[in-house]
């Protein structure tokens, strides 16, 4: 079997992408400010049906410059800065706080449109993080209370009798807060957005910071 026959490259080379219909953008028209683009888009895509359309990949880098990446929701975005919220003690906690530097990516298929964003990372003080974590449901503030996202689980039946005894003390005390829930946001310094064709005339705006206001480049698909 040579390598192109096997199952998995035929699905693969077999599966469409960006199939579209496709709604077009017309970078003349966006708006100054990538906070109020990625508002629109994101209601689009809202309006679209796209599933979780506030989930994106974090990407982090470890000391060595080794990348990895995943799935967060977004809380908040305002005055450019993305916020999501995690615990200080996982793999991306710690990443982040050796390296305070990050990369958001969304992607909305049924739009065919990506977002990408870079920027140095900041911390919220304790007051924002608390707050975060107390507008989660008593279940997500109890998994958060093990603060031991991202370690080996040895045994399922010991996780299984934190997370009873985290829901207990959350019941007893529901303004109890996990030290390590943080809420991290990416100060945004390149933002950029994506429209795929289906012909792969990709239309691509990126805006860069420049001070307090924007300067923005079309890039070559
Ligand atoms: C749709 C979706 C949303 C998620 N949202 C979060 C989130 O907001 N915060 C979080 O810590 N993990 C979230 N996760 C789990 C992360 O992808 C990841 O598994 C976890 O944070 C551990 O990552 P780490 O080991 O790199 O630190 C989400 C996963 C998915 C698929």
């Amino acid at each position: 079997m040579t390598a192109t026959d096997r199952p998995i490259t035929r699905l693969l080379r077999g599966l469409p992408s960006l199939a579209g219909p496709l709604p077009a953008f017309d970078p003349d028209t966006a708006p100054d400010d990538p906070d109020a683009l990625f508002e629109d888009w994101l209601r689009d895509a809202v309006d679209a049906g796209v599933i979780e359309p506030h989930a994106m990949t974090l990407s982090t880098v470890d000391p060595a410059g080794r990348p990895s990446a995943r799935v967060l929701i977004l809380k908040n975005l305002s005055g450019g800065l993305w916020q999501f919220a995690s615990g200080s003690a996982s793999r991306k906690g710690k990443e982040l706080a050796d390296t305070p530097w990050a990369a958001l990516t969304f992607y909305w298929p049924v739009l065919g449109r990506q977002v990408r964003v870079r920027g140095a990372v900041v911390v919220a003080n304790a007051e924002n993080s608390a707050r975060d974590y107390l507008g989660r449901s008593p279940s997500a503030r109890a998994a958060a209370l093990l603060g031991r996202q991202s370690e080996v689980l040895h045994d399922p039946r010991e996780r299984d009798l934190r997370l009873a005894e985290a829901a207990e003390l959350i019941r007893r005390d529901p303004a109890l807060v996990a030290p390590e829930w943080t809420l991290y946001g990416v100060r945004a310094d390149e933002v950029e957005f994506w429209q795929g064709d289906h012909h792969r005339n990709h239309v691509r705006l990126r805006y860069t910071a420049t001070g307090e206001s924007w300067t923005t480049d079309p890039l070559w698909p």
